[in-house]
């Protein structure tokens, strides 16, 4: 048995659980948040995306070990005061998604790369989301309202 501890959308949080786990298996079966999702397990799709230091990680290929004490920001943290993320909005008001098993991963990696690029051209969304697979397709919405997730925060910065 091993002590895991992180910092998961602002709380800290200990269990004891088995050595070697994911960090997505320490999310999703001891914390049970389930929005990060199981999709290739190898680091290939997205599904499981989270924050971690800021960062977007795999949380597939990412042994808890390594996030020990760190901040981990899954989907599940980011609508804040009852109010959705800048981008969890634009998903909706474009439609960003038919099945929704690839939203919650490509909603944490546009929240990352919005983080370093506010004002992404349609290039850089693609190149910034290249690692996030959608079987369904809905790649033009996808661009398309991360465009959008990006003016809605600058537009909130300036008040
Ligand atoms: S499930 Fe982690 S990248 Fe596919
Ligand atoms: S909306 Fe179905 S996988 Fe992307």
């Amino acid at each position: 048995m091993a002590e895991y501890r992180i910092v998961l959308n602002g709380s800290e949080r200990r269990w004891e659980a088995p050595g070697g786990l994911s960090l997505l298996d320490l999310i999703r079966d001891y914390a049970g948040l389930t929005g990060a999702k199981y999709g290739c397990g190898e680091g290939q799709c997205g599904a499981c995306t989270v924050l971690m230091n800021g960062r977007a990680v795999s949380a597939c290929i990412t042994p808890a070990e390594a996030a020990q004490g760190a901040e981990v920001n899954t989907i599940e943290g980011l609508a804040k005061g009852g109010r959705i993320h800048p981008v969890q909005q634009a998903f909706l008001e474009r439609s960003a998604l038919q099945c929704g098993f690839c939203t919650p991963g490509m909603i944490m990696g546009a929240v990352a790369l919005l983080a370093s690029t506010p004002e992404p051209s349609e290039e850089q969304v693609r190149k910034g989301m290249a690692k996030h697979i959608c079987r369904c397709g809905a790649y033009p919405r996808i661009v398309e309202a991360i465009q959008l997730a990006g003016r809605l925060q600058r537009e909130a910065r300036r008040g």
